[in-house]
């Protein structure tokens, strides 16, 4: 979805175009004190962040308008930037389970697979009875698993249930569906429950998101654009090579992935936990996307693998207000077109990295916005910040103290004018 030269409109206008993109009103409204001391304790003030919106995605040929909270400086606009190169992606939510444990001493040596061979049926009855609503709604809990671990002398039996829980992220629902059948199965296998929660870990939830994009789009040069190419497919290949690099790689793709988590309401420290999780579960610290040439090079490809369990109803999510206008404008989704659309951003905020990291470097991107911060930090007054800024462009190194010494100069030779 695009808006012509939109981040020069005034903030109002931009907010109006926005308010009037989908047929129903978004209603923006800051979070009241009633909300913010309903969801946590000894609540004080609503805490603010920038929430933006990324332009000129297509995400499996729908136009999208993201929403984007987040205080760095160019993550909104290089979102805009790779998606408009990126074109339509093609993105894929699999299965979305959640994993639940029980972890208990056992005080016997049958092994839970054992017990589960005559149990699992009756055990997971009981838990769909202790999630009705979830089962109304078509999920629920789906299958149980169990294995012993060993360290040092005590063992550990742990029973896993696999829970669906549709749009919500589920973990209140499964907690309490775990507190309630973990003594149940402690009590019938004589073990002593250790404890009863949900993983954040579920590497077999995944949500996949690919572009395609011409290698002739990234220049204008032939040869240009296939250097262009070649560089990003190295830059990805190094990641792979280098948990120094995978790990900022991962970085730049959680940017995107985060700031629209923020904007939902959902819980991006378990995001975060997950996915970083999952870069490992192949032993090292692996990329989350990968770029290759198509075999006749005329095509540069980029493909990501996220774990995302995210939620579109239920929790925080319900009574943010922030979040529920950032989901009327993305068309209120379902969780799994939330997470296709989270992935489909972290690849092209992969893609924008990649390309001016092995092109111009990415402080040049950087600059403007660096330099209006700059001058927001040294104090500049609303009509000294754009020539502060000019100014601070102007320079090879800017920080703080050039800032400081040029807003100087600009207030004394607006002194001399005056005088
Ligand atoms: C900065 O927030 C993110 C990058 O470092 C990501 C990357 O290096 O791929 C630019």
């Amino acid at each position: 979805m695009t808006f012509n030269k939109f981040y020069q409109q005034p903030i109002d206008r931009r907010r109006h175009l926005v308010e009037a993109y989908q047929s129903h009103p978004l209603g923006y409204t800051p979070m009241s004190d009633e909300i913010g001391d309903r969801m946590v304790e000894n609540y004080l003030y609503p805490y603010s962040l920038p929430l933006g919106v990324a332009q000129h995605f297509k995400i499996n040929d729908r136009d999208y308008l993201i929403p984007m909270a987040i205080e760095e400086p160019s993550v909104i606009a290089a979102a805009s930037n790779g998606a408009k190169r990126l074109g339509n992606i093609q993105a894929e939510a699999g299965a979305k389970v959640l994993t639940g444990q029980m972890i208990l001493i056992p005080q016997t040596d049958r092994l839970p697979q054992d017990w589960l061979a005559d149990r699992q049926e009756a055990w997971l009855d009981i838990a769909r009875q202790a999630s009705p609503s979830m089962v109304r709604r078509g999920g629920g809990p789906l299958a149980l698993r169990g294995q012993r671990l060993q360290k040092e002398a005590t063992s550990y039996d742990c029973y896993y249930l696999d829970y669906d829980p549709v749009d919500a992220m589920g973990a209140n629902q499964l907690n309490q569906v775990l507190e309630w059948i973990g003594p149940i199965i402690a009590q019938e296998t004589q073990g002593d429950l250790l404890m009863a929660i949900l993983s954040n870990y579920s590497p077999d939830s995944l949500i996949t998101a690919r572009a395609q994009l011409p290698v002739s789009s990234l220049n204008r040069n032939h040869q240009e654009a296939f250097r262009m190419a070649h560089r990003i497919v190295q830059a990805s290949d190094y990641a792979q090579l280098d948990p120094y690099r995978a790990v900022t790689h991962n970085k730049g793709i959680m940017n995107g992935v985060d700031a629209l988590m923020i904007a939902t309401g959902n819980d991006w420290r378990a995001i975060e936990a997950g996915v970083h999780a999952y870069a490992c579960h192949e032993g090292d610290y692996q990329p989350l996307s990968h770029w290759s040439l198509s075999a006749d090079d005329q095509y540069l490809l980029g493909e990501i693998a996220l774990p995302l369990q995210v939620a579109t109803v239920g929790g925080t999510l319900a009574v943010h207000p922030n979040a529920q206008w950032a989901l009327n404008l993305l068309g209120q989704p379902d969780a799994r077109t939330l997470g296709e659309i989270a992935a489909s951003l972290g690849l092209a905020q992969n893609f924008a990295a990649l390309r001016a990291l092995v092109g111009q470097g990415i402080q040049q991107g950087h600059m403007a916005l660096h330099a209006r911060s700059l001058a927001l930090q040294v104090g500049a007054q609303p009509d000294e910040i754009d020539r502060l800024v000019e100014d601070l462009q102007g320079q090879t190194l800017i920080n703080r103290q050039v800032a400081k010494e040029l807003l100087d100069k600009i207030r004394h030779s607006l002194d001399n004018e005056k005088d």
